[in-house]
């Protein structure tokens, strides 16, 4: 961790009293594994995310963050940054997006986090609709529906994300029944409060109902538009579901992937290439009278002893260090058969698994993320991934394909299987390959068209110049998904390359520009990092020695990879024109 101290800055001291009038009860609470650190109360700042690492691996500064507890305060923090011209990006209570959505340009912007916005307005039975604040956490949202008897129909898989996080990268889950799997395409209304002239004191508060196309913008708006302040979902009524795991060589995957969506209302798949091994989740809607009461506690997302978490990384960066492809190839299949012996975390009742299906209410099956609760003070347990302690630290390449697409992808992957088959064991260790379903959204950066999102997990070295095991088969998938068969990347997941010219696969893009230009003409919540996804600006690619390895760039040169240990520049095995760092002369 760096030294707070090295990066003070100097804040005017009416900043100072502003805050500290505004937010004098926040300062005694700031557990530790809040993504904003500030060396002096809340000011001189740095934010990061849940993984403790950006894609650059960039430290974000801030001169200040601020806790508004309602809307009154996020609009009297964001009219007083208006006025002076302050850079501005909503922060969260975890930060969980691997790219640099939460910074703000430069040293002396402001972070208004969402932390304390987390209270849930109404529920109204009848219309079947909620209304919370923006900071609201996936598991509240999820508890409190139940509570009045209603249900979000689809969701993402980790309760840890906030409403206003998930709207800010189009977050889902896997359906391709109804509206589908994105958040978003249940939003029914929200309340954003944006930057305004003087005459309005600063700030306004817009309020977006449904069926107004600016609600098209704001309901997946990476963070640029404003601070979203409420959202109103539309759920349903409270319902049971049955779940069977179904395991199935892959010789046929290309095919079912494209037509298990439609036969399985929550159906998903787990794809391990290296042994040929599916599960298809057989996931649907039962009658309430089916007697279960299941649960969903997936062991990946569990609290996991510190030391337990270190003594993995340390096989698996010996693992990377000795090229023992073997060694990950063994590892993982431990890994995928424990998982699935343990049914991926499902019970049937109390908290053992007896046998599929398991069957019980949506609340209790749709997410999971018991490492939330981990004990906050010691350290002897976390979430895998936690920065504290040695544990994960992974790399993620999330990107949705069209379903005409599908089964060219998925056959292109099975010829690199082939070629090389052990290079994906080292994805079988984060659990495979996981596909889910996504439906095409009105949403200006939704998705555009029905597909298959999939998403692939994989080590990343503490170093940023150390090569990983078939570093090249990980880069052409990157690729071949994204260039290949213009997947749409996950605008809160992937490495820099993911994004390259992302925005010209929008048909609505310059309307969501148009919006933006409305609600933030001085672009006060724009960043380098959104200008560039967004296609205003150039230098996504960052090119340097060895920026192909944290996929910083695609290589056009040796120098892009890492040539002393053995790494070069070189066509892909079944995509021509990718360019991926290869492993030569040595066996
Ligand atoms: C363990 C884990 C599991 C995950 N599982 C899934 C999954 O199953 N499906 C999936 O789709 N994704 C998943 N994700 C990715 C996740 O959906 C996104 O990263 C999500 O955006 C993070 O939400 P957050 O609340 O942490 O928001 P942050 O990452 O903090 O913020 C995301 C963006 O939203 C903006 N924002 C946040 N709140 C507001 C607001 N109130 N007003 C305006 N802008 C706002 C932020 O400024 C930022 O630009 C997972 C991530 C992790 C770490
Ligand atoms: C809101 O968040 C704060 C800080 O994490 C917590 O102390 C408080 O209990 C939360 N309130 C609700 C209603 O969940
Ligand atoms: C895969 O399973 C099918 C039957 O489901 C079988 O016909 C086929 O031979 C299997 N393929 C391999 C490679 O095991
Ligand atoms: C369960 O409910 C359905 C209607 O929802 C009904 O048709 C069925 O008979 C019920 N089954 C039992 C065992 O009560």
């Amino acid at each position: 961790m760096p030294n707070l101290r090295s990066h003070r800055i100097k804040a005017r001291s009416y900043f100072q009293s502003f805050f500290h009038f505004l937010f004098i009860l926040m300062v005694e609470c700031t557990p530790p594994e809040d993504p904003i650190k500030c060396s002096s109360k809340t000011s001189n700042c740095i934010i990061t995310n849940s993984y403790g690492m950006f894609p650059d691996r960039s430290i974000c500064q801030a001169a200040n963050a601020i806790y508004p507890t309602s809307e009154d305060e996020v609009i009297q923090a964001l009219a007083f940054a208006t006025k002076n011209r302050m850079k501005m990006k909503v922060a969260t209570r975890y930060s969980h997006s691997i790219p640099k959505l939460v910074c703000p340009d430069g040293e002396d912007g402001l972070l208004i986090s969402t932390k304390y916005l987390n209270h849930t307005l109404r529920i109204d039975q009848s219309a079947l609709t909620m209304t919370m604040e923006s900071g609201v956490i996936l598991r509240q949202l999820i508890n409190e529906a139940a509570k009045a008897g209603l249900a979000l129909p689809y969701s993402p898989y980790w309760w840890g994300l906030t409403i206003g996080g998930m709207l800010g990268t189009g977050a889902h889950g896997s359906s391709l029944w109804g509206k589908g799997s994105s958040i978003h395409d249940y939003v029914v209304g929200l309340r954003i409060v944006t930057p305004a002239g003087p005459e309005d004191g600063y700030a306004k508060v817009r309020v977006l109902d449904y069926g107004q196309a600016d609600l098209e913008a704001a309901k997946v708006s990476l963070g640029v538009l404003g601070v979203i302040s409420q959202v109103t979902l539309k759920l349903e009524p409270l319902f049971k579901r049955s779940i069977t795991m179904a395991t199935r060589n892959d010789s046929d995957l290309a095919d079912q992937a494209v037509s298990f969506g439609s036969q399985h209302e929550f159906a998903d798949i787990k794809w391990y290439p290296s042994q040929h091994w599916v599960v298809y989740r057989k996931d649907n809607r039962v009658s309430t009278n089916i007697s279960g009461n299941g649960l969903n506690d997936f062991p990946g997302f569990q609290s996991r002893l510190a030391i337990e978490l270190a003594v993995n990384r340390g096989l698996e960066e010996t693992q990377e260090a000795t090229n023992d492809g073997d060694g990950k190839c063994t590892s993982s299949r431990i890994i995928t058969s424990l998982l699935f012996a343990a049914a991926y975390g499902l019970k049937n009742k109390g908290l053992i698994f007896t046998g599929y299906p398991v069957v019980g209410y949506q609340n209790r099956l749709q997410s999971s993320g018991s490492c939330l609760d981990s004990p906050e003070d010691k350290l002897t347990t976390a979430c895998p991934w936690d920065p504290r302690v040695k544990g994960q630290f992974f790399h993620q390449t999330t990107f949705s394909i069209g379903l005409s697409n599908v089964k060219s992808f998925i056959q292109d992957v099975q010829k690199l299987v082939n070629l090389e088959p052990k290079s994906f064991c080292g994805l079988e260790l984060y659990d495979g390959i996981l596909m889910r379903y996504v439906k095409a959204s009105s949403a200006f950066l939704g998705k555009q068209e029905d597909g298959i999102d999939f998403d692939i997990t994989y080590y990343r070295s503490k170093d940023p110049m150390k090569p990983r095991l078939y570093e090249d088969i990980l880069e052409e998938i990157e690729q071949i998904g994204v260039f290949k068969y213009g997947g749409l990347p996950h605008w809160g997941k992937n490495r820099n390359i993911a994004f390259d010219g992302v925005i010209r696969k929008y048909r609505n893009a310059e309307q969501f520009l148009k919006v933006m230009k409305v609600y933030d003409p001085d672009g006060l919540f724009s960043s380098e990092w959104t200008d560039q996804i967004l296609g205003l600006k150039k230098g996504l690619e960052i090119m340097k020695d060895g920026c192909a390895l944290e996929g910083l760039c695609i290589c056009s040169q040796d120098s892009h990879c890492a040539p002393t240990k053995g790494y070069f520049c070189r066509p892909g095995k079944v995509y021509e024109d990718a360019r991926v760092c290869i492993r030569l002369n040595s066996k």
